[in-house]
């Protein structure tokens, strides 16, 4: 442990994600529902989603990326668990609990940490906030979801955007000047405008679509520019935006107001859908392992959620371990 004068940073050591083997196609969604390809295409950019069979959990999907995240990372104890998800298994106990067991880490501290599709930076922050805290060295955060559970059957609005999967990083305390050291993480919430995407329970979801893609565009701007400028960047010196996966046309606005090139854009919409808390470990995951991200980039995090939510974060891209690879990434 370092003395206690020493500043604490969080460092990336490993990353990994899971998707469910089902492909689920537009042409097949519109065997079933009112809507078109065209139209899905158009106005979301998704061309297909993952969608988890009746006898999968998130616990699974956790545990999957989960696993993958820790075998590319130096072997080393993970000391806590941070679970972000929308679609926990039960109410209690949290799923946290049962995928560190599953894991092998029976003991450690695990949480479900409930923040809509934000979950994933809120995460980040609650790892920064253990190490800083002494409570661990080294922490897992997980953002996973089966978020094809909650749209009401046959709702056009819904179904065609929401997804499963999941994405993992492991961090370990390290210094802020390292490459992979999570920057300053900003992060709101507005529960005045909860009504904007709201369930009871799977299978009931309502959305107000169109009020929340102008919100999801406003927050991430402002949060990245402040996330930018805490960590001393400038916005030209910003190499790849990875924001939440909810729209293209909201991330293709968002990257606008930034006036960040379209090519520094990183984007899986098309091939993932909307996976939530799962959706930034999962498309870094994937552009890590595909060369779209390399080691010494310059990266902005964002995300957008009910709640509302939302944040931003920086890392300077760490140089990691990438195999094994996930089966769909190969
Ligand atoms: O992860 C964060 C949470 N969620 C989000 O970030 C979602 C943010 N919002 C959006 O992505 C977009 O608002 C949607 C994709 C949900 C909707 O796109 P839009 O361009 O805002 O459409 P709209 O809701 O204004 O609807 C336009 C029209 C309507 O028809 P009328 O009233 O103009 O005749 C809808 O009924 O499009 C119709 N529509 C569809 N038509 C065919 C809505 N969904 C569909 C569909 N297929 N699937």
């Amino acid at each position: 442990m370092p003395p206690h004068n020493e500043p604490a940073a969080a460092v990336i050591c490993g990353i990994g994600a899971a998707l469910p083997t089902r492909v689920v196609s537009n042409a097949e969604l519109c065997t079933h529902l009112d809507t078109t390809d065209e139209w899905i295409r158009s106005r979301t950019g998704i061309a297909q989603r993952h969608i988890a069979g009746h006898n999968s959990s998130t616990e699974d999907l956790a545990v999957q990326a989960a696993a993958q995240a820790l075998a590319r990372s130096a072997p080393r104890p993970v000391q806590a668990l941070v679970l972000a998800t929308t679609t926990p298994d039960r109410c209690c106990p949290a799923t946290a609990t049962t995928v560190a067991s599953q894991l092998g880490l029976t003991g450690i501290p695990a949480l479900d940490l409930a923040a809509g599709c934000t979950g994933f930076l809120y995460g980040l922050a609650t790892a920064v906030g253990f190490i800083a805290a002494r409570a661990a060295d080294s922490v897992l955060v997980i953002g996973a979801e089966r978020l094809s559970t909650l749209p009401a059957r046959g709702d056009r609005t819904t179904v065609p955007l929401f997804a499963d999967g999941a994405g993992a990083v492991v961090l370990r305390r390290g210094q802020a000047w390292e490459d992979g050291a999570v920057g300053p993480v900003v992060l709101g919430s507005d529960g005045t405008y909860a009504e904007l995407i709201r369930t009871a329970r799977p299978g009931a979801l309502q959305m107000q679509g169109a009020e929340v893609f102008r919100h999801a565009v406003d927050r991430m701007s402002a949060a990245s520019a402040q996330a930018v400028a805490a960590a001393g960047w400038r916005m030209e010196d910003v190499d790849r935006l990875v924001p939440h996966q909810a729209n293209a046309r909201i991330t293709s606005l968002v990257a606008r107001q930034l006036a960040v090139p379209d090519d520094r854009q990183l984007q899986n919409i098309d091939s993932v859908g909307n996976t939530g808390a799962a959706s930034i470990p999962l498309l870094l995951t994937q552009a890590a392992a595909d060369g779209r991200l390399k080691a010494g980039h310059r990266v902005v995090l964002t995300a957008f959620g009910a709640g509302l939510t939302w944040g931003a974060t920086t890392i300077n891209w760490p140089d990691l371990t990438l195999t094994p690879r996930p089966r769909e990434f190969q």
